[in-house]
């Protein structure tokens, strides 16, 4: 299947076509280098492109998710959705949709679940990724803890990605965009184009200095 076929299908998620287009592109490059990783599955959405493009360069994508629902999911709340309620349980299940989405699209085998906390898996995690990207939790801690917790894993060379960024505070949440700004104030990371809301940082290949990098230097070198 062509990814462009996804626009005529609707699944439950929340990212704009351009973003989704932008993490195929992603997807598709970073799995020659390496396994690609993303932090939020909920329904399927991104994992539908990120996996096309896994499968079509190679690679495969593993999904996080507690498939519990954020903050902003639960009931009452802003972005709660009554058909995701697990009516034994009365809380939010998204996995059910979420295996049918790679079902539907074939992925089985390209796109791999993994249902837990992003930073309990992190914990135990031992292998280098290619591509992260984070859309799990929004609040500081969460957004927070999802950077520190899986940017060590990314190889030089590998893109961090980081969606829901909004640098003007009356359009959304300020967490990822702070999360953001730390990786870029690190000095390891070039930012590269911003798709909507969807922010792309490369990690340095290795032999290469970033601007921040170099424009800190310059400002103490003797
Ligand atoms: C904004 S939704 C992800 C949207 C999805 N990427 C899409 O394209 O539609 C955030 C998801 O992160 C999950 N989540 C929040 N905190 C988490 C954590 N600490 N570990 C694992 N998953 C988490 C929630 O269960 C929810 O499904």
């Amino acid at each position: 299947m062509d990814f462009r076929d996804l626009r005529n299908r609707t699944f439950k998620g929340f990212l704009a076509e351009e973003e989704a287009a932008r993490l195929y592109d992603l997807a598709r490059e970073a799995s020659s280098l390496g396994a690609c990783l993303e932090i939020g599955s909920y329904c399927g959405l991104s994992a539908a492109y990120l996996g096309l493009g896994c499968r079509e360069g190679g690679g495969v994508l593993y999904s996080i998710d507690h498939h519990r629902g954020s903050e902003e999911q639960q009931p009452g709340e802003a972005y709660f959705d009554p058909d995701l309620l697990d009516s034994r349980t009365g809380r939010i299940d998204t996995f059910p949709l979420f295996r049918r989405t790679l079902e539907e699209l074939s992925l089985d085998g390209t796109v791999i679940p993994i249902v837990g906390r992003s930073a309990e898996i992190a914990a135990h995690w031992r292998s280098p990724l290619a591509l992260v990207f984070i859309d799990g939790g929004h609040t500081f801690e969460a957004a927070f803890n999802d950077y520190n917790s899986w940017v060590s894993h990314l190889i030089p060379g590998g893109c961090l990605a980081i969606h829901d960024l909004f640098p003007d505070p009356a359009k959304g949440g300020q967490a990822p965009w702070c999360v953001y700004n730390l990786a870029l104030a690190s000095g390891l990371f070039e930012a590269l184009p911003t798709t909507g809301t969807l922010g792309i940082l490369r990690r340095a290949p290795c032999g290469t200095i970033t601007a921040t990098a170099a424009a800190a230097w310059e400002k103490i070198r003797p």
